[in-house]
């Protein structure tokens, strides 16, 4: 069952990489911060699995549409997609990003500040579920406006249930990877589990009558590969 995870041929992996350079060098205007985040994270042997530059542009766009100000990502690896955000909310804008590695959150903290987002970016240490359960019992618990899941799959849906817990209707809520190669459908790979187990919670709530969210999916193909994004509105 597990074989479910599909590679394409190396001519078609080159088109994908052609479409997705022909994208960016049009719509993306250079950008020195986030390139010297990419080179600071290959120096540093990061795993490439940030987003791709027309992913982060994307989450971006998303972000400035919804007038998003205080924005909490989990997984921050070398805090490529961190950065993204914190253009998106701006100096007086706030991005709370959580991540396990004390190596990637310093190697983020470097990029963030060298990018002069310092002030506007927290990278917070440790395993998501303890950061988020300690955010959960905070006095006052904050609204973000925008949620983006990023880190280990299995905890997709636990991840998802905090972005509720600390939702505003209105808050979007993105989660990363959810296609895999195709895994999603008929892999019984532990992230592919995991993300299956946050679409079905979903229906259940629909069909349940509990709808908190909006919620759709897309495929992505690109340098990261055949990949796909869940984007989620709350509703109430
Ligand atoms: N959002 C980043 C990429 C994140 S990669 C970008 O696009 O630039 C996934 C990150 O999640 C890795 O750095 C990994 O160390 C982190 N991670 C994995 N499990 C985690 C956990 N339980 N809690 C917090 N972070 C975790
Ligand atoms: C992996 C994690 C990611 O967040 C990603 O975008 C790509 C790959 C991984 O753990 O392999
Ligand atoms: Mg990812």
């Amino acid at each position: 069952m597990a074989s479910q995870d599909y590679r394409f041929s190396e001519r078609v992996y080159s088109q994908f990489d052609k479409l997705e350079t022909y994208i960016t060098d049009n719509l993306l205007p250079h950008d020195a911060a986030l390139e010297a985040t990419l080179k600071a994270n290959a120096a540093a042997n990061l795993d490439a699995i940030d987003v791709a530059p027309n992913e982060g542009k994307f989450l971006y766009l998303l972000a400035k549409l919804n007038k998003s100000k205080n924005i909490l990502e989990v997984g921050t690896l070398g805090g490529y997609s961190a950065i993204w955000f914190a253009k998106a909310v701006g100096p007086s804008g706030k991005v709370t990003t959580l991540e396990i590695e004390p190596f990637h959150a310093e190697i983020a903290r470097k990029n963030i500040e060298a990018a002069g987002f310092k002030d506007v970016v927290d990278v917070k240490v440790g395993p998501a579920l303890d950061t988020l359960k300690a955010i959960s019992e905070q006095t006052t618990k904050p609204v973000f406006d925008f949620v983006f899941i990023d880190a280990d799959k299995v905890n997709n849906l636990p991840y998802f249930k905090y972005a509720l817990q600390f939702s505003r209707a209105g808050t979007a809520i993105v989660v990363d990877n959810v296609a895999r190669r195709g895994r999603l459908v008929g892999s019984d790979a532990e992230d592919a589990v995991g993300t299956r187990a946050l679409f079905e919670w979903i229906r259940s709530e629909e069909e349940s009558g509990r709808r908190r969210v909006e919620s759709t999916a897309l495929q992505t193909v690109g340098s990261k590969g055949w990949d796909g994004f869940l984007m989620a509105t709350v509703v109430a």
